[in-house]
């Protein structure tokens, strides 16, 4: 091989940033489709696009360079998730309430079968996370606190994608290679920061962090990712003694060492387009969506010249055929993956419908209102009743999976849908209703509600108080004055602080994000006609359930491992409702407006001539309403912040609330640049892209008015929430 051969090896890019043809003169040893990379654009890309994506850039890399076949990774989390009509598991923290080895593995093989019937031969998982502290946004990747567990399912999951190693045979072509990350201690960082510093002594490193890893190897997991975190205060994509020393020297590691996204620019003296280092330090094969050209011409010239040794160039290029070769993709006849015909087959289905029963967690059923009674009359209710978003959770079609739909998932089902189906089987009725509004008295209200969407940092919290998204707390009161009896099924990626919404249900089902399958839901919470569910309860609690919203967790409301069966008649009584942190002055860096209070460190300006005062507009004071007497602007003010990782992505400003009298049209000014929106008079939720302002001339890197709001003389305008949020999806600029 020639050096600039080997080189394009070690470097992987982004499908969005690359076509097969590119291969031609940069022979990369792999590509990538992120989060929000769907094949030829397509977000919705079946499993067929995909597999001709896939089959083009192959055929390109057989023809470049040295003929190697690139090696196309993917991050299929929980399930495919990637990929529409595919089959979705629960995300980890879910398995991890299941307490079942076994059903990981079962899981991991039908992820691999569907991830390879779209001719893809890697999935980024799993993640061996132990997490520490919950506001960390990533939680959910997460299976449990418990080392042990981890540990076991690390090995259930790579045997399971995988299938078991032998001496000089491939893999099956139906099975693919797994990713034990991120390495090391992404679960333990400082404050649960994502991509944070793990402030830990090597003791806690090895004894918590570190022992997923063993197994996976054993296991023989193909691949590693490094971890985008460091471990008291050096980046991880640049730390030899835990690359090098620790991971394929003591752990005997023998596989290929990924980087993650760009991570290896985050080392101090390094780019996204050149970084020696973090290859001196033992990684073999960066990812490099975007930058892989810069990089590729900066690692050759850095090869010729000495700064990076011939010898560990060679490893990593020996490591990554290794890979190769494993997964079958050398020799006269390479395996040929893609067989679009067995994603979501029903049997797939099945497991996902199980692993869903199994992860539900009873903290509460006073009164044994659970499960549902045939012959019941009952209501489902609350945001996520009918919502495949909020059960799917983060990367589900997009990164953020802030958009996914129904449709999405034909043989899916949501949970309101499939409690419906099941209660009129045991001779009930049933009907959904997101406002909890009804003309004929149920028994029981089932109230769906929790979590929306989110991936990575932009799931970190403040604190872990359960924010309301749609008016909860007042459904829940409502229901109960009118006599119904109250389930909450509670949606999120991690336990929360949610004493109000406990006591103001007869019984609480943690539900974390289910997946597609809302049947393995319906299973366990509705009796058939002979009065006994399909499913009791199993799953107990990965993590322990705050009482409070302060992090990490001191006095838990109830213990990792806790979680009631239909056998016991335990009654919870009333629990603490207060947060004990100040939820209005600790919000995050794009949090301006919640519910109606400007949290900190942010403040409220407002120019002469315009009022402010607090009205209800779903519960008592969640808004203020600003009222213009003269033309004025309202401000949000405060120190500079860097919004520059938001920018890169689907993220935009959403304001919600109501407009209440027109005055022509609003300005909104975010980092310096204005655009003009005219929404109607009534309820009002607009989003508008931060790109947009950056095409305006916006500087989002230190933003010190994140935020103004400009109108004229007869404006009144109703705000509850203003903050960044993911939306995954294209949404068209406003005009200037
Ligand atoms: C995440 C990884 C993921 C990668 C590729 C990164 O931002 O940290 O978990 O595998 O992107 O999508
Ligand atoms: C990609 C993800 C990646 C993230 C990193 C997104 O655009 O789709 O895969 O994890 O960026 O910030």
């Amino acid at each position: 091989m020639t050096l600039e051969e080997k080189i394009g090896q070690m470097i992987q890019a982004d499908i969005s940033a690359i076509t097969p043809e590119d291969l031609a003169k940069y022979p990369l040893g792999s590509i990538l489709a992120g989060g929000n990379s769907g094949p030829y654009g397509d977000e919705r890309g079946d499993a067929a696009k995909w597999s001709k994506l896939v089959h083009e850039f192959r055929k390109a890399s057989a023809k470049a360079g040295a003929g190697i076949p690139i090696l196309f990774g993917i991050d299929a989390v929980h399930g495919h998730s990637n990929l529409p009509g595919a089959t979705l598991f629960p995300h980890n923290i879910g398995l991890g309430a299941a307490h079942d080895p076994a059903l990981i593995q079962r899981i991991g093989e039908v992820t691999a079968i569907e991830v390879a019937a779209s001719g893809i031969d890697w999935t980024f998982a799993p993640t061996l996370a132990v997490p520490q502290d919950l506001r960390w946004g990533r939680s959910y990747e997460g299976y449990a606190a418990d080392p042990a567990l981890v540990a076991s399912y690390a090995k259930a999951m790579t045997v399971g994608l995988q299938g078991p190693l032998a001496p000089g045979k491939p893999i099956p072509a139906d099975r693919v290679a797994a990713t034990a990350k991120h390495y090391l201690a992404d679960g333990g960082t400082d404050g649960g920061k994502d991509q944070g510093d793990a402030l830990i002594s090597e003791r806690e490193l090895v004894a918590r962090h570190a022992q997923g890893y063993p197994p996976a190897i054993n296991a023989g997991a193909l691949t590693v990712m490094a971890s985008f975190s460091s471990w008291n205060g050096a980046k991880n994509h640049g730390n030899r003694s835990l690359l090098t020393d620790v991971l394929k020297g003591r752990m005997g590691f023998e596989g290929l060492v990924v980087g993650d996204w760009n991570g290896h620019g985050q080392i101090p003296g390094c780019s996204v387009t050149d970084c020696p280092k973090t290859f001196t330090a033992g990684l073999d094969l960066a990812m490099a969506p975007n930058s892989w050209k810069g990089l590729f011409e900066a690692t050759v010239r850095e090869a010729k010249d000495g700064t990076l040794p011939m010898a560990r160039i060679d490893d990593a290029v020996a490591r990554i055929l290794r890979v190769k070769a494993k997964l079958g993709l050398l020799g006269v006849n390479p395996v040929d993956r893609g067989n679009p015909s067995i994603v979501g087959a029903d049997a797939h289905l099945a497991v996902a419908r199980e692993a869903a029963a199994k992860s539900l967690v009873l903290l509460k059923n006073n009164g044994g209102v659970l499960p549902l009674r045939p012959g019941a009359k009952v209501l489902i209710a609350g945001p996520g009743a009918d919502s495949m978003a909020m059960q799917a959770g983060g990367w589900t079609i997009t990164w953020q999976g802030t958009d996914t739909t129904a449709a999405d998932f034909p043989k899916g089902q949501t949970i309101g849908r499939a409690i419906v189906a099941a209660v009129k089987d045991a001779g009930g009725s049933a009907a959904i209703s997101a406002d909890g509004n009804f003309s004929e008295k149920p028994d029981v209200a089932v109230v769906v509600y929790g979590e929306q969407p989110y991936a990575e940092f932009q799931g970190d919290m403040p604190n872990l108080a359960f924010r309301e998204h749609a008016g909860e707390k007042a459904l829940l009161a409502k229901l109960k004055a009118q006599g119904v009896k109250v389930v909450s099924v509670f949606l999120s990626g991690r336990p929360l602080f949610a004493g109000p919404e406990i006591n103001a249900s007869d019984a609480f089902v943690a539900a974390w994000l289910p997946g597609s399958q809302g049947e393995g839901v319906a299973d366990v919470l509705v009796a058939r006609k002979d009065g006994k569910p399909a499913r009791g309860f199993t799953g107990k609690l990965p993590f322990p359930w705050p009482a409070d919203a302060v992090s990490p967790v001191k006095t838990p409301l109830f213990a990792a491992g806790y979680g009631l069966t239909y056998a016991s008649k335990a009654v919870v009584g009333t629990v603490n409702e207060d947060p004990k942190v100040d939820l209005v002055a600790s919000a995050s860096e794009g949090v301006y407006f919640a519910l109606g209070k400007v949290p900190s460190p942010w403040h409220l300006s407002l120019d002469p001539g315009i009022a402010a005062h607090a009205v209800d507009l779903g519960a008592q004071e969640d808004a203020q309403q600003f009222s213009w007497s003269e033309t004025g602007a309202i401000g949000i003010d405060g120190p500079p912040v860097d919004l520059m990782r938001q920018l890169d992505e689907e993220f935009a400003l959403k304001l919600d609330g109501r407009l209440d009298a027109a005055a022509g049209p609003i300005a909104v000014t975010m980092a310096g640049a204005t655009l003009k929106i005219s929404p109607p008079v009534g309820p009002l939720t607009v989003r508008i892209p931060l790109r947009c302002f950056l095409e305006a001339g916006a500087s989002f890197k230190a933003v010190g008015t994140p935020l103004r709001i400009a109108g004229d003389k007869g404006l009144s305008l109703t705000l509850r929430g203003a903050s960044i949020e993911g939306v995954g999806q294209t949404i068209a600029c406003p005009a200037k």
